[in-house]
């Protein structure tokens, strides 16, 4: 679990703001869910054998005796306020939401126990035009935050029927090459036997090659949402690779699933990831109601975009005010008030506490602010303060306090411009 610092918080607000700035402009809405939720939730969703329930999960009994979590993932909680609030039958929703979720896996680069995802969740929608419009924007979000050499991977998983007989097909085939496989499949083998098809050993990747594959099992109307999916992919020019062995690590999903993966990262190179999941919500007890979605890690986006040389510099501020002796220092205060006062958005700092003119200004240097006001002994008396633009060799000069703000606008405007 990480601090976020100080000199980090603009790199979050900047990817937080390009994608709220996305998924609003694809009419999705926010909602915000509570970080803990029922522990039986997660099991009757993600799955009762899949690695976050059985060995990833932050559960503690509260006062009351209930068995609690924090929460892994955000779907789960936004199937469970949805039925909650009814608001998924017969209806259709485009939700976005962003927060911290727990998984206590082993920590590595791109892997951490407190993470952040935004997701987002569509209800109501049966057709691949909605899984391909989350791809689209998950798509337009990387452009424009500048990433590149992203690839998407698309699979489908079938109906729950097609995958009922896929899975003895498998189960089927993998015993008979039980020796085999690794020890962690050979355990996932009887309980949750499509996780098989991820390993990443050797030995259970070679036997896989010969292995049924699930999209040739697939029952015709899969088939033809598919081959849709794919057709409307390419239409928009969304450049993808059929995976089949894309299974994902929790067992709500049905037909589409898809990840967005880069090699700039390790291992840990899935960046964003979802799909469609119908049998949800009646799973919680819900009316039948089509959902679509994805969730992106946002440390894994913030240290792609820190490879590829994307985050912005660190926002400065506009004006440092300086002032030497308490009546300086009591108007400084009093003008950079009416000045915020006058502009909002301006980022402005009054130098506090001691020391000279020199140490002041390296302060405001070392901050890299735009613009120093000096207001000391004689322009207290005169009724001016000092200008001095700390980002190029203009003379520094003097205004009358009263035309503060104006000189101030056109100096950070032309610092703007300049830069
Ligand atoms: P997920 O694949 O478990 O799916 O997680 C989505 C993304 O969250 C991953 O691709 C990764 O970027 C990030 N992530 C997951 N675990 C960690 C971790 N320990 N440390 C850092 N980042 C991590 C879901 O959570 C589904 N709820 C997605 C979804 C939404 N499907 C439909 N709607």
């Amino acid at each position: 679990m990480h601090d976020i610092l100080p000199e980090h918080a603009t790199a979050w607000r900047h990817l937080e703001e390009v994608a709220r700035r996305v998924v609003t402009a694809y009419g999705y809405r926010q909602i915000r869910l509570p970080i803990v939720e029922k522990s039986e939730l997660f099991a009757r969703s993600i799955g009762e054998v899949t690695d976050i329930v059985e060995k990833e999960m932050y559960t503690f009994a509260d006062r009351n005796g209930d068995l609690l979590s924090l929460r892994p993932e955000g779907t789960a909680g936004c199937v469970r306020a949805g039925i909650e609030h009814g608001f998924l039958h017969n209806q259709l929703h485009r939700l976005w939401y962003v927060g911290p979720m727990f998984r206590h896996e082993r920590p590595q680069k791109g892997r951490y126990r407190q993470f952040h995802q935004l997701g987002v969740e569509a209800y109501g929608m049966a057709g691949p035009d909605i899984d391909v419009e989350v791809i689209l924007l998950s798509a337009r979000l990387w452009r424009e935050l500048g990433l590149r050499d992203i690839r998407l991977e698309i699979n489908s998983l079938g109906s729950p029927e097609t995958r009922i007989h896929y899975r003895e097909a498998l189960t089927a085939y993998l015993r008979q090459h039980k020796d085999a496989l690794d020890e962690d499949s050979r355990r996932r083998l009887e309980s949750n036997p499509l996780r098989v098809l991820d390993s990443k050993d050797a030995g259970t990747r070679a036997v896989l090659g010969d292995a049924p594959k699930l999209l040739d099992a697939l029952d015709e109307a899969s088939r033809q949402h598919f081959d849709l999916l794919c057709g409307l992919l390419d239409d928009n020019g969304v450049a993808y690779e059929i995976n089949p062995r894309l299974v994902r690590g929790l067992d709500y999903y049905s037909h589409t699933v898809f990840e967005w993966i880069t090699d700039d990262l390790g291992a840990q190179g899935t960046i964003c990831a979802g799909g469609r999941y119908d049998g949800l919500i009646p799973q919680l007890g819900g009316r039948p109601t089509p959902a679509c979605g994805f969730a992106m890690g946002l440390e894994r986006l913030l240290a792609l975009l820190e490879a590829q040389q994307l985050l912005p510099a660190e926002e400065a501020p506009d004006v440092y005010c300086l002032s030497l002796g308490d009546g300086a220092r009591a108007t400084a205060t009093k003008l950079m008030e009416a000045v915020r006062e006058a502009v909002p958005t301006l980022r402005v700092l009054t130098h506090c506490g001691d020391g000279n003119l020199k140490a002041q200004l390296k302060r405001a240097d070392k901050l890299g602010a735009r613009v120093a006001v000096i207001l000391g002994e004689d322009e207290l008396r005169d009724g001016t303060v000092a200008l001095k633009s700390l980002r190029d060799d203009e003379p520094q000069r003097l205004v009358a306090q009263t035309e503060l703000v104006t000189n101030l606008l056109a100096l950070c405007a032309k610092e703007s411009l300049d830069s």
